[in-house]
């Protein structure tokens, strides 16, 4: 069900969830300071209760109404990146519901480089939870259809176009002087270590809990192949064909093609990135029983690209 920003805004402030464009991908939010509100935010989604939310604000003004401290490198990431799709871990106020940070000492908090998302957050002057629109481990949604189609029209979406960026935020937890990549994204480490030098929570620390990063994931209903050779999938497509089964395929750029229908890609990274999500739900729509994925190369700025798709294609 389509809603325009203003009954968006009655309906968030009444403690309803509303699907939101964001430039990475959909997001369910709701009144951050509603517990209420964040639990049909898990119970739409069936998303387990250990798994904490992203809160959504406005500017970085907001950021100490929810983080207990600003360390001034978390500030000139902000600064670089904000609005943005970067998401900052930062130590929570205890204010902030346990239910938003399922019961971590930090709250993850981001500002949306999206019109319509940004005017929400102004005019409504809330917080805004929100995981991406999508079942647990089912496809991100980058347009308002993927939502409906995911979540059931009973949802209230407030259709701001195709995501940009197309896949997730980077999620950078900062603890003073030290910071640490907890999921990829399209802003890359290499862009976070020009500001604010190398990783230095690394692989010996515990990690802090981010628990969003198991591996079955963001995943389509019909079974996934990946392939890091094109001749490889060249092969299976044929291997398919001769047992009766039909498939689908997602290329990266040019090159001969298998004998099914295709999806193929521009072999740059951003261009890949906007366009994964949906070319996975159009492929995942064609009702055919095998679908084969080609990796890009394995190198530092498709890492977010790999990342997502390598959950995708995870058997369990
Ligand atoms: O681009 C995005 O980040 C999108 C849009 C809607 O903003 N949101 C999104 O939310 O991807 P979600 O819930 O699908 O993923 C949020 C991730 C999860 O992996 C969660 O575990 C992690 O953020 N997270 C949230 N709060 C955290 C915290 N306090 N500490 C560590 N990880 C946290
Ligand atoms: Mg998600």
């Amino acid at each position: 069900m389509l809603v325009d920003l203003a009954d968006a805004i009655i309906l968030l402030k009444s403690g309803e969830v509303v699907a939101i464009p964001t430039e990475t991908v959909y997001g369910l939010a709701a009144d951050a300071s509603n517990e209420q509100a964040i639990q049909k935010v898990y119970a739409t989604k069936q998303r387990p209760a250990n798994n904490p939310l992203i809160v959504h604000i406005s500017d970085a003004g907001q950021v100490e109404n929810w983080a207990s401290s600003f360390p001034p490198l978390a500030q000139k990431l902000a600064q670089a990146f904000w609005p943005g799709p970067l998401t900052l871990v930062l130590p929570a106020k205890d204010s902030v519901l346990s239910v938003v940070r399922a019961g971590e000492p930090t709250v993850a908090l981001r500002v949306p480089n999206h019109p319509v998302a940004l005017q929400l957050l102004k005019q409504s002057g809330l917080g805004l939870a929100a995981p991406s629109a999508n079942k647990y481990t089912q496809l991100s949604p980058t347009t308002a259809e993927h939502v409906a189609s995911g979540l059931g029209d009973n949802v209230a979406v407030l259709d701001g176009g195709a995501c940009t960026v197309g896949i997730e935020s980077t999620i950078v937890s900062v603890d003073g002087d030290d910071w640490r990549l907890l999921r990829h994204g399209m802003i890359t480490e290499a862009d976070i270590t020009v500001l604010a030098g190398p990783q230095t929570l690394t692989e010996e620390q515990p990690l802090p809990k981010a628990p969003g990063q198991h591996l079955l994931h963001y995943s389509p209903r019909t079974p996934l192949q990946l392939f890091d050779k094109r001749a490889g999938l060249l092969v299976a497509a044929e291997t398919l064909k001769q047992n009766q089964k039909s498939c689908a395929a997602l290329l990266i750029g040019e090159g001969v093609k298998p004998a099914c229908p295709v999806i193929a890609l521009n072999a740059e990274p951003e261009a890949v990135a906007e366009q994964l999500y949906s070319a996975l739900h159009e492929l995942d729509g064609m009702g055919v029983d095998q679908l084969l994925v080609e990796l890009p190369e394995q190198s530092a700025e498709w890492a977010a690209v790999l990342d997502r798709l390598t959950r995708a294609g995870y058997q369990g």
